[in-house]
């Protein structure tokens, strides 16, 4: 059996380029890769069926719609065998809430399979496999904790990690489905959108003070028009010394990242006596890894 902890992700930079011929937006992003984790035990089941057990404090897709599930299915046909699976999902990551979960759940997937297979595929076969999944899968397999990624995410340049950081994370409770966020920014810019090229200077990635300078979210404005009370927790977040405060992804989950854990730890109840649920955390500096675990 393998254990393997899931993180959760927050999108320190997100600015959403063009739609594409396929209908999918490009983007250029910053992930990096937070504390706050699911968790995932996997073991070999004779019978080649993939089984899922879910259990935790957030509500998740019903197994038969879990990516853990299409993951696991599509790796079994991938490597060429019948590919039964055991599968314990532990969920703490909220849903629909921009901290990609579900895409964490289904690399952590993927990377225990890797683990409790002979064979392994290749990093190459394994992304594209993850890509086929979902957007932000390829970030939770590359290894780093710390990416930009362009396109749908899944051209990615693993950076350094930074020193960990403090972070807040919280959530209204209200959902964001990412369809329907990228419905709004799409209807909200119009047909005369023309996507503006960043400019990125690669000695500004080094370290914390300069990522300040590169965080924006361009589903900010209408998470914040969408979603009661995440305008207000931003305020609340920034007013308690946060760095950096923003949306998580597409939402509707939003998070700060501090200089200190007490400065961090200030701010929780001012963001829960407007009703959000939070999460004390830390940015990672380096990705968990799969374990053996006892069965
Ligand atoms: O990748 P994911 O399954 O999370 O995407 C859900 C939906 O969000 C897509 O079907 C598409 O409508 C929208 N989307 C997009 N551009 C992206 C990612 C998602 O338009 N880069």
């Amino acid at each position: 059996m393998i254990t393997l902890r899931a993180p959760a992700k927050v999108n320190l930079r997100l600015r959403v380029l063009g739609r594409e011929q396929s209908g999918f937006h490009g983007l250029e992003t910053l992930f990096c890769a937070i504390s706050l984790a699911d968790e995932i035990r996997v073991a070999r089941r004779d019978d080649g069926e993939v089984e899922l057990v879910v259990d935790g404090q957030a509500p998740t897709a019903l197994p038969e719609d879990n990516l853990v599930v299409r993951a696991a299915r599509a790796y079994a046909r991938e490597i060429g065998e019948a590919g039964g699976f055991a599968i314990h999902l532990y969920k703490r990551i909220p849903s629909a809430a921009g901290l990609g979960g579900g895409s964490s759940d289904a690399a952590a997937t993927l990377l225990a399979l890797q683990a409790l297979c002979d064979q392994p595929l290749d990093a190459r076969r394994l992304l594209r496999l993850g890509a086929g999944l979902g957007s932000d899968v390829p970030f939770f397999l590359c290894g780093s904790p710390l990416a930009w990624a362009w396109s749908r995410g899944e051209r990615l340049l693993a950076l350094p990690p930074l020193e960990s950081r403090p972070v807040l994370v919280a959530h209204p409770g209200t959902p964001m489905p990412t369809p329907r966020a990228f419905q709004i920014l799409a209807e909200s810019r119009g047909a005369g959108f023309v996507p503006g090229a960043a400019v990125l200077d690669s000695g500004g990635l080094g370290d914390w003070k300069a990522l300040r300078g590169l965080a924006v979210n361009d589903f900010g404005e209408i998470v914040a028009r969408e979603i009661p009370g995440v305008g207000d927790a931003l305020h609340a977040i920034r007013h308690a010394g946060a760095h950096i405060a923003m949306v998580a992804g597409s939402g509707s989950a939003v998070f700060g990242v501090f200089a200190t854990p007490q400065a961090r730890d200030a701010a929780v109840p001012s963001v829960e006596s407007l009703g959000f649920a939070t999460w004390r955390a830390e940015t990672l500096a380096a990705m968990p890894i799969p374990r053996p675990a006892p069965s």
